[in-house]
């Protein structure tokens, strides 16, 4: 019998392992996929994203925000960092305090691998679980290597994005299977697709990146907007997406960094002889100009335009409206939105409230951080929480 099984050998399931293993626990983590950590070689473009100099709970979408603040500020950024630190990894700061690897992932995967095999932990790939049940003294798992009993049960199989990497729907089977709440899930820091009215507008801008911000009720980005043959992406859409329901309108802001009526105006006193479309494309790439203002505007000598007219392009550039279709879904989705619902859990142990010995951390939780390396850091101090108790 082992003390610990953790379901699930990525980001948090290897930090909680790591956390029990110090404590003396035996632990054993098994994931179905062939390795561990996929998702931390996977992210950040090769360089993973670590964590974030600025971490708050604001960072995160959950039904209950309070839920996420006692884990991230028992293990926080700095205690990563400093395990990042002690390993002598090179790392790099990006826009918005985002700290990436300066050399690979696979420094972060090596460092959580090398400290789980210090703490004597047992790490069981290829291995899925077909049934699971709660016993007297703690938990009997069927797996492909036959049965397993432990006292502590952590499930830490993540969300469902990227199924291809082997992302499955596990964790929130277990916890209805449990009859736990599950808040509803979706697709979130992911692409939104056109209707198809927009994509004969739009789909020809595909490549333009432009610096631009995009709200959506209380959720607000300036960052860039990508545009793609299927719609938009970049990181603010991907930022506005978690946050963002089908049927629903996006405010875009095509030039946030300028007053462009005084900008308009002034041009205008200056009599000069230029239409507008010439002037704005100062601002803005022609073909985007093109796609969104209207022509007869465009064409419009600067020193005729009216107040009106100057409101108009205006309001066409700085309060884009846009209506999605729909997000391009799970296939690639950085993470999920929803999940476990947090009250459920206590946000001290990340014990389930009704059923003993049984965890749930990272991702499956309903605990979605925004982009920029706070999605790691719920999976480290979530992980780290459950290790000190399991
Ligand atoms: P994680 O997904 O890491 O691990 C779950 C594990 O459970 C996997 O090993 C899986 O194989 C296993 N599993 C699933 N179902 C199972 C089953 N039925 N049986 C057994 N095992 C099972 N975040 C960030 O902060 N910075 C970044 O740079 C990025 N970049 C990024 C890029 C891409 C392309 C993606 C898809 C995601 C990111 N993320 C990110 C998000 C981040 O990867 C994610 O939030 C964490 O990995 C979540 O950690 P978990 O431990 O919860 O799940």
């Amino acid at each position: 019998m082992d003390d610990v099984i953790i379901i699930g050998a990525g980001a948090s399931g290897l930090m909680c392992a790591i956390e029990a293993g110090k404590r003396g626990r035996k632990v054993r983590v098994i994931d179905h996929a062939n390795k561990a950590g996929k998702k931390i070689l996977m992210s950040g473009g090769g360089r993973c994203n670590f964590t974030n100099y600025t971490i708050e709970a604001e960072n995160y979408i959950s039904q209950n925000p309070h839920f996420c603040k006692s884990a991230l500020s028992r293990y926080s950024q700095w205690d990563f960092l400093a395990m990042v630190e002690h390993y002598k990894i090179p790392y790099h700061e990006r826009s918005h305090g985002q700290l990436f690897c300066d050399c690979s992932a696979k420094d972060i995967l090596n460092m959580l691998l090398t400290e789980c095999r210090k703490y004597k932990v047992k790490i069981q790939l290829n291995c899925p679980v077909d049934k699971l049940e709660k016993t007297d003294n703690g938990f009997s798992l069927t797996t492909s290597m036959g049965e397993l009993s432990t006292q502590s049960l952590v499930i830490a199989t993540g969300g469902l994005s990227i199924p291809k990497m082997g992302a499955t729907p596990f964790g929130y089977q277990v916890a209805e299977q449990f009859a736990m709440n599950i808040i509803p899930t979706k697709a979130g820091l992911v692409p939104l697709t056109w209707q198809d009215v927009d994509k004969k507008q739009f789909a020809g801008l595909s490549g333009i990146a432009i610096p631009a911000s995009v709200s959506y009720k209380n959720g607000y980005f300036a960052e860039n907007i990508l545009f793609t043959h299927r719609g938009l992406s970049g990181p603010a859409i991907l930022q506005i997406s978690s946050y963002w329901q089908p049927g629903e309108t996006l405010l875009i802001n095509l030039l946030p960094n300028i007053n462009i009526i005084e900008w308009l105006k002034n041009k205008r006193q200056q009599s000069l002889k230029n239409n507008l479309g010439t002037l704005l494309a100062e601002l803005l790439p022609k073909k985007l100009l093109k796609a969104l203002v209207d022509q007869s505007l465009l064409q419009q000598s600067v020193s005729n335009c009216s107040d009106q007219q100057i409101e108009a392009v205006t309001q066409q550039l700085q309060q884009w409206t846009i209506k999605p279709n729909a997000t391009e879904g799970y296939r690639t989705a950085e993470v999920t939105v929803g999940g476990v619902d947090c009250d459920e859990i206590s946000s001290k142990t990340m014990a389930s409230k009704s059923i003993p010995g049984l965890y749930f951390i990272g991702e499956v939780l309903d605990v979605t951080g925004w982009l920029g390396g706070y999605n790691f850091q719920w999976a480290w101090s979530s992980g780290w929480c459950a290790g000190q108790f399991v």
